[in-house]
C-alpha cells in the first residue's frame, strides 16, 4: 500500500523531471561577464573595487583574475571598465541572466539604480517588470532583484566562442569600436547582436571575450538537442530504481533494527535507534564517549563546573582528554534537539560554527563540544564584567557569525535554517572571533520557498512577523540576525520590559524602538540615545551603515530582506572601512579608557 503510493511519486516527479528539461531556456554557463563602466560617480568619492564588487555581492579578490588591466583595486579611473563574473542562468525559465540584490536607500529609483548604480548592466523597465514594487512604491530600506542578462554563445553562429560579456554601450561606441577592442571583426560582433541598432547610450551587446587564462573559451561541443530529453528519462528512470532500492533497504533495516537503543519516554514518537541507523546518517565522524568519563571530567556535573544553561539543559565546563570541552547535558525529553544538532554538526564544519566533539546517550543525552573560551555575546554586551567590546570587535564579530549562518544556507547540502539566532548563541573566542551555536532547532529547508511549520519555536524579540502565517525560510534566520546586529549597535536586549525614558512599562522590541528612531526626522539625534554609550557619542558612517542593514534585515517581509551572502560581503566592506576608522579612534576603543568614559 505504502509501497505502491511512494512508487507513484516517484514515477509522477520522474515525469516532472524530463518535462523540466523541456524549458524554454537556451543552454546554460557556468560563467559570464559583465562590463562596469567606471562613470564619474554620484556619491562623491571615486569608485573603487570594493564598492563595485559589493554591487554584485563579491569581494575585490573575487573579481581581479577577470580584470588584469587593474593594477590598484583602490583606484579606478572614469572611463575604465570592470568585469564582473557571474553564472549564466536560467530565469523564470525562459531566459538567461543572473540575478543579484540591492538595498533600495531613501531617495532611489529603478532608473538611478539601473543607470547609475549598475552602470546600465539592467535597465529600468527591466528592474519594474521583475520586482513585485511598483516603480512609485518602491520601499526602503527593502531588498530588490538586479538581473542582469547573459549569452553562453550560439553554436549557429560559431562554436568558438563560448564566453560572452554583457557590455552597456557608451554615446561613442559602436560595432567597430567594441570590436576593435577586443581584437574581433565587426562583423563577429554584429552576429551576435542583430536585435541591436549599436545607436543609443546603455543599449546592451553580448561580445565574445577572452577567460582569465587569456583565450577564447569555445563552446562547449556536448550535443545537446537530442541529448537532453534522453538523459533527463534515463536520469529519471534511474533515481527512480534507485530511490525503489532505497526505500525497500529502508524497510528492511526498520523491521531489523529494534528499539534497543532507545531511551526516549514512550510518547516521544522519535526513536533515536531508529534515526540513528538510518542510511546516510553519518555519526561516526564524531566520538562516543562514556557517561563515567564525562561525569568524571565534570565532578558529578557539579555547579562549579556549569557555565550556561539554556531552554534544554545545562553547560558544562571540562577537560576532556586533553582538550578543553563543554559538555551539554539535555533532558531525555530533547531527543529531537539532540538529534538534530548531531546530524547538523557531524555534517557541516566550517570556522564559524562552534564544533562538536562527541556525544554520549547513556544516561541522558550529552552533546561535547569544543570550548569557546571567552563567553556568549550576550554576556559581552550587557554584563558590567565584561570591558566592552570596540567597534571594530562588534563588525568582526557580525561579520563571523553572518559566515557562519551564510554557509549552513548557501553551501550546505541540505539547506539548513537555524531558527534560533540570538545574542546567547553566538560565542566568542579569546581573539574576538564568533561562532554560532546552538543547532537544536536547526530545520531542513524542504522546498525551494517557504514552507508551512505547525510549531513556532525560536526566542521572542527575534520571531519574524511571517511566523505567525506559520511560514518559515532561512529569511527568518537573516530577520534574527538583523535583531542581533541591532544588539551590537545597541547593547539592549532584543525585548526591553523597561525602557528607561518614561513611555510604558510595556516591552518593547528592539526591532521596534530602532524602527521609530529611524522615523524621526532628527535621525541622527535619535539614534544616539540607542547606541550603546560605551561605544563613544558619536554616531558615525560605519554605525549608520551597519543600522541600515539591520533594518533590512528586519523587514516585514522575508522576500525584502537581503540573503547573508549578501549580508556577508556588505559587513566585509564595513570592515575593511572601520580598520581605518578605528586607527583614527583608538583612543576610544581602549578598553580601559572606554571604561572611564562610560562611568563618567
Ligand atoms: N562550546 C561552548 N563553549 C563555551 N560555552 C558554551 C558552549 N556552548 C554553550 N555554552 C554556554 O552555554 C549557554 C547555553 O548553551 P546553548 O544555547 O547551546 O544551550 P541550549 O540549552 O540549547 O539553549 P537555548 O535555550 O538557547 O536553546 C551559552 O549561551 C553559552 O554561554
Ligand atoms: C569605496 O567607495 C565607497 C563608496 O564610494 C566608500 O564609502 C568607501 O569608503 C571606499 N572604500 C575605500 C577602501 O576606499
Ligand atoms: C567569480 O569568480 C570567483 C573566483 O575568482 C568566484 O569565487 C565567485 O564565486 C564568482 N562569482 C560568481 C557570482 O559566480
Ligand atoms: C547609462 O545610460 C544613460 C543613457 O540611457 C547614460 O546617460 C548614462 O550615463 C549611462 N550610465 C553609465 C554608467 O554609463
Ligand atoms: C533581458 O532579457 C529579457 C528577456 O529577453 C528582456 O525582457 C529584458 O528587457 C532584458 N533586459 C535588458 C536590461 O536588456
Ligand atoms: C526577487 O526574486 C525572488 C525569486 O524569484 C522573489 O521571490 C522575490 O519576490 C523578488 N523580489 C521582489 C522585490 O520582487
Ligand atoms: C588579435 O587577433 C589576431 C588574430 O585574430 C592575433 O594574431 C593577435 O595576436 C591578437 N591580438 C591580441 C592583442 O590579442
Ligand atoms: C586556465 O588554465 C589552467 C592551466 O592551464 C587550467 O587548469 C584552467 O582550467 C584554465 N581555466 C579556464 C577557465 O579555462
Amino acid at each position: 500500500m505504502t509501497a505502491t503510493k511512494f512508487v507513484l511519486v516517484l514515477a509522477i516527479l520522474a515525469t516532472a523531471f524530463v518535462v523540466r528539461q523541456e524549458a524554454k531556456c537556451p543552454k546554460t554557463c557556468s560563467l559570464a561577464l559583465g562590463s562596469y563602466y567606471v562613470s564619474s560617480s554620484s556619491l562623491g568619492t571615486p569608485l573603487n573595487l570594493t564598492y563595485i564588487a559589493s554591487l554584485f555581492q563579491m569581494t575585490p579578490e573575487e573579481i581581479l583574475p577577470f580584470n588584469p588591466e587593474i593594477k590598484n583595486k583602490y583606484y579606478i579611473k572614469v572611463g575604465d571598465r570592470v568585469n564582473v563574473n557571474f553564472s549564466c542562468d536560467c530565469i523564470d525559465n525562459s531566459f538567461l541572466g543572473h540575478t543579484f540584490q540591492y538595498i533600495i536607500q531613501k531617495g532611489d529609483t529603478y532608473e538611478r539604480v539601473a543607470k547609475t548604480y549598475y552602470a546600465n548592466l539592467t535597465s529600468e523597465n527591466f528592474l519594474t517588470k521583475i520586482n513585485s514594487y511598483s516603480r512609485n512604491s518602491i520601499p526602503s530600506p527593502a531588498t530588490i532583484n538586479v538581473t542582469v542578462n547573459c549569452s553562453c554563445g550560439d553554436p549557429s553562429i560559431s562554436k568558438q566562442y563560448g564566453l560572452f560579456v554583457t557590455y552597456p554601450l557608451q554615446a561613442d561606441e559602436n560595432s567597430h569600436s567594441v570590436a576593435s577592442a577586443f581584437n574581433l571583426s565587426a562583423a563577429v560582433v554584429d552576429k551576435y547582436n542583430r536585435g541591436t541598432s549599436f545607436s543609443s547610450a546603455g543599449d546592451i551587446v553580448y561580445v565574445p571575450t577572452y577567460d582569465q587564462n587569456g583565450s577564447y573559451h569555445p563552446l562547449s561541443s556536448k550535443r545537446r538537442k537530442p541529448g537532453r530529453a534522453l538523459i533527463g528519462i534515463v536520469l529519471g528512470v534511474l533515481a527512480m530504481l534507485l530511490s525503489i532500492g532505497f526505500f525497500c533497504y529502508y524497510m528492511a533495516n526498520k523491521r531489523r533494527k529494534a528499539d534497543n537503543l532507545c531511551l526516549m519516554s514512550r510518547k516521544s514518537k522519535l526513536s533515536l535507534g531508529k534515526v540513528m541507523a538510518k542510511p546516510g546518517y553519518t555519526i561516526d565522524k564524531s566520538v562516543k564517549f562514556s557517561y563515567e568519563e564525562l561525569s568524571k571530567a565534570t565532578h558529578g556535573f557539579s555547579m562549579a563546573n556549569m557555565i550556561g544553561k539554556g531552554g534544554f539543559g545545562s553547560v558544562y565546563y571540562a577537560e576532556l582528554r586533553g582538550e578543553k570541552a563543554a559538555i551539554k547535558k539535555m533532558g531525555t525529553k530533547a531527543s529531537k534537539e539532540f538529534l538534530a544538532e548531531l546530524k547538523v554538526l557531524t555534517n557541516v564544519h566550517h570556522l564559524n560554527l562552534v564544533k562538536l566533539i562527541g556525544y554520549c546517550i547513556q544516561r541522558g543525552l550529552f552533546l561535547i563540544y569544543e570550548y569557546i573560551d571567552n563567553g556568549n555575546l550576550s554576556q559581552h554586551l550587557r554584563s558590567s564584567v565584561q570591558p566592552p567590546l570596540s567597534w571594530a570587535n562588534r563588525v568582526q564579530i557580525a561579520l563571523d557569525s553572518a559566515r557562519g549562518l551564510e554557509y549552513i544556507h548557501e553551501h550546505t547540502l541540505p539547506v539548513y535554517i537555524h531558527r534560533d539566532i540570538k545574542s546567547d548563541n553566538i560565542l566568542i573566542d579569546r581573539n574576538y572571533h564568533a561562532k554560532v551555536a546552538d543547532f537544536g532547532l536547526t530545520k531542513i529547508k524542504e522546498a525551494e520557498s517557504i514552507f508551512l511549520s505547525k510549531n513556532i519555536v525560536g526566542t521572542f524579540g527575534y520571531i519574524p512577523p511571517e511566523y505567525s502565517r506559520g511560514e518559515i525560510s532561512p529569511k527568518s534566520d537573516v530577520y534574527a540576525f538583523g535583531v542581533v546586529l541591532f544588539e551590537l549597535i545597541s547593547a539592549k536586549p532584543a525585548i526591553i520590559t523597561n525602557p528607561s525614558c518614561n513611555l510604558s512599562s510595556e516591552a518593547m522590541g528592539l526591532v521596534q524602538l530602532f524602527d521609530d528612531a529611524l522615523g524621526k526626522t532628527d535621525l541622527k539625534e535619535s539614534l544616539k540615545e540607542l547606541i550603546d554609550p560605551r561605544l563613544g557619542d558619536e554616531c558615525h558612517d560605519s554605525m549608520l551603515k551597519m543600522i541600515q542593514l539591520a533594518k533590512a534585515c528586519t523587514h516585514k517581509e522575508p522576500h525584502s530582506r537581503p540573503s547573508m551572502r549578501f549580508v556577508v560581503v556588505a559587513l566585509m566592506t564595513l570592515s575593511s572601512a572601520s580598520e581605518s576608522w578605528d586607527i583614527g579612534n583608538l583612543f576610544n576603543n581602549n578598553p580601559g579608557i572606554g571604561n572611564l568614559i562610560s562611568s563618567q
